[in-house]
């Protein structure tokens, strides 16, 4: 019986952590958890959708994905639907899960998954197989695909409620059309089809936003792995380096240290490509006297980072970037202050606001005269216009109601900016200084804790590592 995965693949990084100053060497990645945790998750589900539907005895579905051609033959790696992944742990393609509930939300459940393949495991690496997944991966049953199209319609029979995927693809509502439609021609029979259709994803969106035991070692590793890759990507920097130079030192920082992918497309925006914002690395060369602004982080086990640190080509803070970055950073420390249990998702936004509205008007970059007026009127959003953070988890902007108060074991970022394009109204020493300042807190009973701060925010310090000082 498989219950903790804690199997340590340190052994295999070697070639680049022998590579790395003794500070940054990461700590041993400790491997997927799969098991009991991801039982749990599926009784805590049970629960919910017996509350949900009255008592009323459910089916549950839920699908890991197909994989997707990159070009003729050739498939993007595969990541699994989110959902599927948090309430399995199992990563293959092309996997079911079906959970009955009863009326007292007790559940069974089992997986369909593609059987073993001597001839596609030569091509496609090892399978579990419906022999082993059951037990390695703590379901009641597995069976092979093959069975799924017998069995679903059947299974469906009385059950008066279906919680499924819908509306998330055309395959999958086809395939769950046809189920329900083979269930429903069962009518003559006195036999009946669901009528009460729920949606997995709102369902399970909720029990997301509380992030468990297993969730948030994982996102304290992969935070970590994150700050250790933007330290590197500081400490390489200079001038004539391009852009996709210090993409490809993350990339190699995220899987030399174990995690699987990138969690978005890394940013990684020099000089004027720092105001925009999703900036993907490019070909640009930086240049003395410019700011970079990377946005990147890494995945891992199907858990995302996001971290932004925006600095100095050249090592050194000139004194209107230092100005600038001295806002966002405090912009930031308002918002963290702000992350408590109880307050409204919208609280750090609104404190990072006030914030940088008092810097706006301190550097005289907007007319504004208060910080009410410069609120009322937006004139910040000149410079600041987007929010300071979204929910983080599996996906980089996670599901989770934006209604909720804030709570122990969410996860949010917090990443004030300001953007300061060439502008006739602006002084010219103040072009091109885009600056985002993103950290990601896990809420506590306490207030917040930043989980990325393996790399540093202060300029001292930014000034520190970048010169070999740190
Ligand atoms: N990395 C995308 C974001 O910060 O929202
Ligand atoms: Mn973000
Ligand atoms: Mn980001």
């Amino acid at each position: 019986m498989a219950s903790l995965n804690t199997q340590s693949v340190a052994s295999d990084q070697t070639l680049f952590v022998e590579q790395l100053p003794s500070h940054l060497r990461p700590e041993p990645v400790v491997g997927p958890v799969h098991g009991e945790a991801h039982r749990q998750r599926r009784q805590a589900l049970a629960r919910a959708v017996a509350a949900r539907s009255n008592g009323r005895p459910a089916i549950v579905l839920a699908f890991s994905g197909k994989e997707i051609l990159r070009n003729r033959d050739n498939p993007y790696a595969f990541r699994f639907n989110s959902d599927f992944f948090y309430l399995t742990g199992f990563p293959e393609p092309d996997a079911w899960l079906v959970m009955r509930i009863d009326a007292h939300g007790e559940m069974t459940d089992r997986l369909y998954c593609l059987p073993r393949d001597p001839e596609r495991e030569i091509w496609d690496g090892v399978r579990t197989g419906p022999e082993q997944a059951a037990e390695r991966y703590l379901f009641d049953e597995s069976l092979s695909l093959a069975e799924i199209d017998n069995d679903l319609p059947e299974l469906l029979i009385d059950q008066p409620t279906l919680v499924a995927p819908w509306a998330e693809s055309q395959a999958i509502e086809s395939r769950l059309s046809g189920w329900l439609q083979q269930c429903r021609s069962k009518a003559r029979a006195g036999k009946k089809a669901p009528s009460e259709l729920l949606s997995l994803g709102d369902l399970v969106a909720r029990q997301r936003l509380f992030k468990d035991q297993a969730e948030m070692m994982t996102m304290r590793q992969a935070a970590a792995i994150s700050a250790k890759a933007h330290c590197l990507a500081m400490q390489t920097t200079r001038p004539g380096l391009a852009e996709y130079n210090i993409e490809a030192v993350l990339l190699q920082a995220f899987r030399g240290q174990g995690a699987e992918s990138v969690a978005y497309g890394s940013i990684v925006a020099g000089g004027p490509h720092s105001c925009i914002l999703h900036h993907r690395a490019g070909h640009r060369v930086m240049r003395e006297g410019e700011m970079l602004l990377i946005d990147a982080g890494c995945e891992l086990h199907g858990y995302a980072s996001d971290i932004t640190r925006s600095f100095p080509v050249s090592g050194r803070f000139s004194p209107e970037q230092k100005a600038v970055y001295e806002v966002v950073l405090a912009a930031q420390e308002a918002a963290r202050a702000a992350t408590v249990a109880g307050a409204a998702f919208t609280a750090p936004h609104e404190a990072a606001v006030r914030v940088l509205c008092e810097g706006l008007i301190h550097l005289r970059l907007i007319a504004s005269t208060t910080v009410e007026q410069a609120i009322e009127t937006e004139a910040y959003k000149t410079y600041y216009m987007h929010r300071t953070g979204h929910w983080l988890g599996m996906d980089v902007h996670d599901v989770g109601d934006y209604c909720e108060p804030l709570a122990p074991g969410m996860v949010l970022t917090l990443e004030p900016g300001l953007y300061l394009r060439p502008s006739p109204s602006l002084p010219e020493a103040f072009w091109n200084i885009g600056i985002r300042i993103e950290d990601d807190a896990l809420v506590t009973e306490q207030g917040c804790e930043l989980i990325t701060r393996g790399v540093p925010v202060d300029p001292q310090a930014i000034e520190d590592l970048m010169a070999g000082r740190a």
